[in-house]
């Protein structure tokens, strides 16, 4: 996006109207209105033609508008809902003070579009930014230009590469120890530029013609994140299994192959949730078809291996291979189903069935017809759909996609709709799954995807490399993908693209295992990375990594729960459980797993150490027991055989023994990881870990005074052996629901 001219033209309202919900706004060339949603948040919508006030949104129906207070003085006026932050809107030029957020709004013409609208917002030398999703670099995304055109990049992804394969247009300001949050729902292409071509001010453009904004008030990161997901939408909770160890390659070419890989598993006792289909198995690439000569029985194939509980999951690609006798692609013709081009004609593209079609996810009926497709899998009895190249990628196209003006049936430009193309063919697959097996919690992996994609799919942050620095930086990009509001995401496992080497896998493996999403996955072509792929040595790790992160289970998926109640991410950065503590407010290289894992893991070739910081309170040692005192940085010792990890005093984390795979969320046996403090607390969820039943919550209490821990655990649904594990390693059963224990107290 770039302006044809640097002449950006203010823009100005002559009068405004009280209505009965909102505030609307007069203007010569632009409309306006004001609204007051729940949660405090003020919606500021300007549009330039009637037509425009219709855009497509993915923000949730709301239960009704807030009433405000407003009061006028010459040309401003002053709202207040109920939150602490109050609005001023200023008519000649128009601009907005939000208890100090400050933004004017401008007109602009962008090259492509001959319009767009941006927002300059003043900035303060202190701000921090989190958020935007997807993105390279460091967790505060202060400094740079980034655009929102969801772009599957040629090479892969770099350390530099802006944009990726997702847009999520949405910002967490943090001042002076307040947060606030900026939406802007425009799928249009949106660049922010903060503070980065001046110190002084941020600018936020689109190339469309409306400018949605949401003001989201804190006043913590948290409060922004849990407000910001009632708009958004929160994730459905998913299936235990999508938790487990998911193996996958580019490059499983056969049943045959196949076999062999899960034969490994089962020789070096490895737990295996799922085998991945990446592209190999289709006949020349046709979507929802299966090569008969590499694999000749999918279905025989699939139950054998679901017999041994692991579960299969197939790639799926929105491009239609154009073959005139492949019965998607005839069906999609006479549905005039696929993108079309100025003149007319189908848009044809190139993707890796060759000459490509392209269906148009943003019609119901498209949706439908795509949804219905995926009966084909599940017949065959596959679990879980990964979506692929879907922002969309045409490798003959220009930036390695559909061209911006390629049309949509509604006559609508791909210029508006790419950035939501892959969260409507989400959205398809989401609701064909839930329509074809009603009792079963839909799994859907996806690469390109909207503000909001959570409600369908967890993500994958793409094609990455095997390489140190992709290794940490997958850290803050997590992190921010998290407090954009999807929770369930993961990094490819070991590096897609180059050569993974012996060291990086374990390091990876060990940092993996608290992905909330966990996939091992490579690109054909490189070497292979399955476990026993870098000798004994690093098999063992492997598998002992993968072993923990089954013990980890019942945390996991209580946080997870967790998540997909109030928004807050499973994956959290420091600032977000620690927001008064100024040396947590920039940290990337070690985090949260909930509020009582902290997780700080090795990131460097030959690491033998790291200091980590540990916030407020006093932390333990994981593997030692060993006590600290927080607010401080310590040293540890980084051995390749283990990661660090520290549990905050005071909390009980529910975890089970290590399994080959997942079974029901019933934790058999359930094992509280105690963390002696005055006052203990912890919880548990627990359900069939599939389906839709009610699940339950089990509570543990208790208090460790004067050498006594005295636990009591809340009336428990099950009858298994629950016990209570204390420091590094002395397990106690808790019979019946009660323990008393003397236990010498450990120094700091
Ligand atoms: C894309 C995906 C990658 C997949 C490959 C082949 O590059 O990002 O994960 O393996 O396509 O389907």
């Amino acid at each position: 996006m770039s302006a044809r001219n640097r002449r950006s033209k203010s823009v100005s309202f002559h009068s405004s109207n009280l209505g009965k919900k909102d505030l609307q706004l007069f203007g010569d060339s632009v409309r306006g209105q004001v609204t007051l949603l729940e949660g405090d948040i003020f919606r500021i919508f300007l549009w330039k033609n009637e037509e425009d006030e219709q855009k497509k949104s993915v923000v949730l129906k709301q239960g009704g508008l807030g009433t405000f207070d407003l009061r006028r003085e010459n040309d401003s006026l002053f709202l207040s809902g109920n939150s602490e932050r109050s609005l001023r809107i200023d008519l000649k030029p128009f601009s907005w003070d939000w208890d100090g957020v400050r933004g004017g709004i401008k007109l602009f013409q962008d090259e492509r579009t001959g319009q767009g609208l941006v927002m300059v917002l003043e900035e303060g030398s202190g701000r921090r930014y989190y958020g935007l999703g997807e993105r390279v670099g460091r967790l505060n995304k202060k400094g740079r230009i980034w655009t929102n055109w969801n772009t599957d990049p040629k090479r892969g992804v770099r350390l530099n590469t802006d944009p990726l394969y997702q847009s999520h247009p949405f910002l967490i300001g943090v001042e002076e120890k307040r947060a606030f949050g900026l939406y802007l729902d425009e799928s249009w292409e949106t660049r922010f530029d903060l503070a980065a071509s001046s110190g002084g001010r941020s600018k936020i453009a689109t190339c469309g013609p409306t400018f949605d904004l949401y003001l989201i008030p804190g006043p913590s990161i948290k409060e922004v994140v849990r407000r910001f997901t009632t708009l958004s939408g929160k994730a459905p909770l998913p299936p235990l299994w999508a938790f487990g160890y998911h193996q996958c390659r580019w490059g499983y070419k056969s049943e045959k192959f196949v076999g062999r890989v899960v034969q490994q598993f089962r020789k070096y006792q490895i737990p295996l949730e799922s085998i991945w289909l990446d592209i190999d198995y289709m006949r020349g690439y046709r979507v929802f078809s299966f090569d008969e000569r590499k694999f000749p029985d999918p279905k025989r194939m699939i139950k054998r291996m679901r017999d041994q509980n692991i579960r299969t999951v197939v790639i799926v690609d929105p491009g239609v291979k154009f073959d005139k006798r492949w019965p998607v692609f005839k069906e999609g013709l006479e549905k005039e189903a696929f993108l079309k081009k100025m003149n007319g004609e189908i848009y044809v593209g190139k993707v890796w069935p060759g000459n490509t079609v392209f269906p148009d996810f943003s019609r119901d009926d498209v949706r439908k017809w795509w949804g219905e497709k995926h009966r084909f899998y599940l017949k065959n009895g596959v679990a879980g759909i990964w979506n692929d190249m879907n922002e969309p990628t045409s490798f003959s196209g220009p930036e390695n996609s559909v061209p911006f003006d390629t049309l949509h049936s509604s006559g609508t430009t791909h210029a508006k709709l790419h950035n939501l193309y892959g969260y409507y063919m989400n959205q398809a697959c989401f609701e064909a799954l839930k329509r074809a097996r009603p009792r079963t919690r839909p799994f859907i992996l996806t690469r390109s995807g909207f503000s909001g994609v959570q409600k369908f799919a967890w993500v994958w942050t793409g094609d990455n490399r095997s390489d140190w620095k992709h290794l940490s930086m997958s850290i803050p990009m997590l992190l921010n993908l998290g407090l954009s509001g999807v929770p369930f995401v993961g990094a490819d496992i070991g590096g897609f693209g180059g050569d993974c080497d012996g060291e990086l896998f374990a390091r990876w493996m060990w940092l993996g295992a608290f992905y909330p999403f966990m996939r091992n996955h490579s690109s054909t072509g490189t070497i292979r990375q399955e476990p026993w792929c870098f000798g004994r040595k690093i098999l063992r790790i492997a598998r002992d990594a993968i072993r923990f992160r089954y013990r980890l289970l019942p945390y996991l998926y209580t946080v997870a729960e967790e998540a997909c109640r109030t928004g807050i991410p499973v994956l959290r950065p420091l600032c977000l459980e620690y927001p008064d503590d100024e040396k947590c407010a920039e940290i990337e290289d070690e985090f949260l797993l909930g509020n009582d894992l902290l997780v700080a893991p090795a990131l460097k070739k030959n690491q033998k150490w790291r200091r980590v910081y540990l916030p407020e309170g006093q932390w333990e040692d994981f593997w030692s027991g060993s006590r600290y005192l927080g607010q401080k940085s310590i040293r540890v010792d980084t051995p390749l055989e283990s990661i660090p990890l520290f549990l905050r005093a005071g909390a009980a984390v529910p975890l089970t023994e290590a399994s080959l795979n997942t079974k029901r969320a019933v934790w058999k046996p359930l094992i509280w990881r105690v963390s002696l403090a005055e006052r203990v607390t912890g919880r548990v969820y627990e359900d069939e870990g599939e389906g839709f039943k009610k699940g339950r919550v089990r509570k543990i209490r208790g208090s460790f005074r004067k050498g006594t821990l005295k636990l009591t655990q809340g009336k428990s649904g099950t009858t298994g052996k629950v016990f209570v594990l204390i420091g590094s390693g002395k397990r106690y059963p808790l019979g019946g629901r009660s323990l008393v224990l003397r236990i010498r107290e450990k120094k700091i």
